[in-house]
């Protein structure tokens, strides 16, 4: 079939194209697109921060409903509503554990085009291969996704507020409620207030914590991080010392948690600086290289620092807990949603750029 989608065509260029979609393969669905979110993981994607084969149909928060099933498809059917998270093998160690968010074959799943069964599912009109970010691409009126990526949920919810479940909302409350798991009374530091860090803030509240600091450079973000339950904010561009603020508002302790979503090399030492003995810091952004002395930070505090991928989730399982809490008004989600028409995408992207929006939704 015929679609309309965004792709990047070379480093730093997203173009509108005209495509061809195939029909989906086994263990497939084609989905009709409502709409999907923009995450900063499409514009690193776009950057060749991680090298991808281009042309590239982005988009990896997509939401929509489900038009046609392939061979060997069970779970779902024609007419369910879908939230679209990311793809797994299914069949490498860690996927059988339970821990698709670590299969052996995400780098390729994620960033190469192709979906598990092999090649592409797009061709431009000269007939070559175009690819799908995250066996997905939801910059596209339709697209084709693996079933085990392809969440189903209520069709009574508004599928559009919900982009950001499939990728950065899953990223941010992931990494607090599946890889930190605080407990009442628990302290956090979220670096970076996008929608990952925002999402972190509001699943550090849903989990308890009694001191949630939400650090940006943005003070309308600042704003937002207090309205979705940080008891704290700094602004990290103005703050001459993070790390010792951290430690006053904590008289003196350090938070128990901290979380790296904001991709700035230059907020690693202090957030390691501002963590309490026995601390666990979360890396999920591609922040680059930085120097640290060991045995100053690690070894006489037992500081943990780890990385996660999409807040070491199962989405078949997490996100319809994630919408649960939504629908509770406990997970506010929509607070973050800035909804753009389609062909607005550059303005999304631009919008995400300068901190404006904080989760650009494009609409079809
Ligand atoms: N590991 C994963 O699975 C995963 C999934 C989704 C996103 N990501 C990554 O997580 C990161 C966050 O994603 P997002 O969509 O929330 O991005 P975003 O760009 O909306 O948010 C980053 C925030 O950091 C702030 N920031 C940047 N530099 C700063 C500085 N020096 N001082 C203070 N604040 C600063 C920005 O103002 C912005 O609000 C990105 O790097 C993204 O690629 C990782
Ligand atoms: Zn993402
Ligand atoms: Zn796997």
């Amino acid at each position: 079939m015929r679609i309309k989608a965004a792709a990047a065509v070379e480093k730093g260029k997203l173009e509108f194209r005209e495509l061809e979609l195939g029909e989906p393969q086994l263990g497939e669905v084609l989905v009709k697109v409502v709409a999907c979110g923009v995450c900063h993981t499409d514009a690193s994607t776009l950057e060749l921060v991680v090298p991808s084969p281009l042309p590239m149909v982005l988009g990896h928060e997509g939401v929509g409903i489900v038009e046609k099933i392939g061979p060997g498809v069970q779970t779902l059917q024609p007419g369910d509503h879908v939230i679209l998270s990311f793809p797994s093998c299914g069949c490498c160690p860690n996927c059988r554990n339970g821990r698709p968010y670590a299969c052996d074959s995400s780098s390729q799943l994620f960033f190469n085009g192709i979906y598990q069964s092999g090649g592409t599912r797009i061709k431009d009109d000269e007939g070559r291969d175009v690819g799908s970010l995250f066996g997905q691409g939801g910059f596209a009126d339709h697209c084709i996704v693996a079933e085990r990526s392809a969440v189903k949920v209520d069709p009574e919810v508004d599928l559009r507020p919900l982009c950001s479940l499939a990728c950065g909302a899953q990223t941010g409350a992931g990494a607090v409620l599946n890889r930190m798991k605080p407990v009442p009374g628990d302290s956090i530091a979220v670096f970076g207030c996008g929608a990952v860090g925002m999402s972190a803030i509001m699943a550090a509240k849903l989990a308890g914590c009694s001191v949630i600091i939400g650090v940006d450079a943005v003070p309308s973000r600042l704003d937002m991080a207090l309205e979705c339950g940080a008891t704290h904010v700094i602004n990290g561009k103005e703050c001459p010392d993070i790390s010792a603020e951290i430690l006053r508002i904590t008289g003196g302790l350090g938070t128990n948690f901290a979380l790296e979503s904001s991709g700035a090399a230059v907020l690693v030492k202090p957030m390691l600086l501002g963590l309490a003995k026995e601390g666990l810091a979360v890396v999920v952004s591609f922040a680059g290289s930085v120097d640290l002395d060991m045995s100053m930070i690690f070894v006489g505090s037992c500081r943990t620092l780890a990385g996660t991928v999409e807040g070491a989730a199962e989405p078949q399982s997490f996100i319809p807990r994630l919408v649960q809490f939504y629908k509770e008004g406990r997970f506010p989600v929509d607070k973050l949603a800035v909804y753009y028409p389609f062909d607005q995408i550059h303005q999304a992207f631009e919008d995400s750029r300068t901190g404006k929006s904080i989760k650009p939704i494009l609409v079809f």
